[in-house]
């Protein structure tokens, strides 16, 4: 058990990003206490079970697909939303398998992926100025006083959605969408439009075409055993406290703590202060955590952080995620490698190739370049060949939808497309065109790494 640790240990420590201004208190206080009798959204053993998939990324067993939302949100909960994110996650983790060479553990960024750090607090909008939008789970888009105003139904709100959205997961994870040669016809829809369709024909084929060889000599298609189970866990990043409090509860066989509002929770690059709220409360949770990684981090004040949140190095506890920008990605993760690698205890590395690349467009539009993120997604992988270290994950802001929020791609989204097709409440997610294209540049370049004649041919 951690020394002087409980589920609420955090509120003695700084809080920051959290927002300070719930008009009434009390009926915070009493959200809090609804929602800790309510049943969990997830259970201690899929959270090991996750643990245990993740220990075999740190062997470099595996490979991680970490991918979804930026920003879940009341308004855009459809069955299609869902379903299709979900196959995107299934279909990116097929490829990566094959290129690979490896199973690939999926993780949505999903179900429970409400609130927002915001650089400021307020905004101003024509002489008008309100608190930010900080996510549903906290108030809301539109630019008014009221909508602005924090309100704790919204915790409610989320948690519904989070335990609706999971019960589709799960469904999907048992049905047809795992079915191999449905996905096939997908990704061939998508490789049919491609500048690049030769290649990613000829890759595409091999994948699935080995895959349903497999399912045709009688492996079942739910639980293909090259691939493991079909399941795809969820994650979000531990923001609002009070929520992960109240959905945190001791595991009755080992008297251990699970927050069970996600199967893994994330420590964001604003909120990793080793002695802040966030990290107070990751550092006594049982579940599988990730930890932002970003252009200001030592590797001192990595490896203290380490020390605070898997002390013992338990494998598949941390996954470190590296969130640096394509410009400044070579001059941060060697360092930040090495101190690991030194170091030795377990961890994954992972890339986040979003948060590091993105700029406001010349009509407003907060956007990121297709080009930046295979960038850095590019840099990494050759980094970790150069440190002696597994390239262990991709975590990514993506969306089954066509939308038109990144720059460029195959079927390329220009800067005069942005306002055609701009969902998202937050960050540019990659559509599911570009987060395909962006998986099979991964599998080309894992490829050609394990096999030197496939660089030559
Ligand atoms: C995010 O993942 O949505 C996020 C806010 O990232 P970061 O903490 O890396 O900025
Ligand atoms: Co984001």
């Amino acid at each position: 058990m951690n020394r002087n640790w409980t589920p609420r240990s955090w509120r003695e420590k700084p809080a920051g990003y959290m927002p300070d201004d719930y008009p009434d208190l009390r009926a915070l206080r009493r959200t809090e206490e609804e929602l800790a009798r309510l049943p969990p959204l997830v259970f201690p053993n899929d959270a090991r079970r996750l643990t245990t998939a993740l220990a075999r990324v740190t062997e470099g067993k595996a490979l991680l697909l970490q991918g979804g939302d930026c920003a879940e949100s009341f308004k855009e909960f459809t069955t299609d939303n869902i379903r299709d994110t979900f196959r995107l996650i299934v279909q990116m983790a097929l490829v990566l398998t094959f290129a690979g060479g490896r199973p690939v553990v999926r993780v949505g960024r999903i179900a429970g992926q409400f609130a927002k750090p915001r650089s400021s607090p307020l905004e101003t909008q024509g002489g008008l100025t309100l608190p930010s939008y900080r996510g549903d789970i906290i108030n809301g888009m539109e630019f008014t006083a009221e909508a602005r105003t924090p309100d704790p139904r919204r915790l409610l709100q989320a948690y519904h959605q989070s335990s609706a959205t999971l019960n589709l997961v799960r469904a999907f994870s048992q049905g047809s969408y795992a079915d191999l040669c449905e996905l096939h016809r997908w990704t061939l829809d998508f490789v049919a439009a491609s500048p690049h369709s030769e290649r990613y024909r000829e890759l595409a084929d091999k994948v699935f075409e080995s895959l349903c060889f497999m399912q045709a000599l009688g492996l079942p298609s739910e639980s293909p055993p090259v691939l493991g189970p079909v399941d795809v866990f969820t994650s979000h990043e531990a923001l609002l406290l009070n929520f992960e409090e109240a959905m945190t509860r001791a595991d009755l066989a080992s008297g251990e703590w699970f927050d069970l509002s996600a199967h893994m929770l994330w420590v964001g690059e604003r909120t990793r202060q080793l002695d802040g709220a966030h990290v107070e409360f990751l550092r006594g949770i049982k579940n599988p955590i990730g930890l932002k990684c970003g252009p200001t981090m030592s590797p001192d004040e990595l490896l203290r952080l380490m020390d605070v949140l898997n002390p013992q190095g338990i494998a598949g506890r941390l996954t470190l995620i590296g969130r640096f920008g394509a410009e400044s990605v070579a001059e941060r993760l060697p360092a930040l490698m090495a101190a690991t690698r030194q170091d030795g205890r377990p961890v994954i590395w992972s890339i986040d190739p979003m948060h590091g690349n993105t700029h406001k467009a010349g009509n407003g539009y907060k956007t990121r370049a297709f080009d930046s993120i295979v960038s850095e997604v590019t840099s990494f992988l050759e980094i970790a060949a150069g440190e002696g270290v597994h390239p262990g994950g991709l975590h990514l802001e993506m969306t089954g939808q066509n939308v038109t929020e990144c720059l460029g791609g195959s079927l390329p989204v220009t800067e005069a497309d942005l306002s055609s097709r701009y969902h998202t409440h937050c960050d540019p997610r990659l559509n599911a065109d570009q987060a395909l294209q962006l998986a099979f540049v991964v599998a080309d370049t894992l490829h050609s790494q394990r096999d030197p004649r496939a660089r030559a041919a």
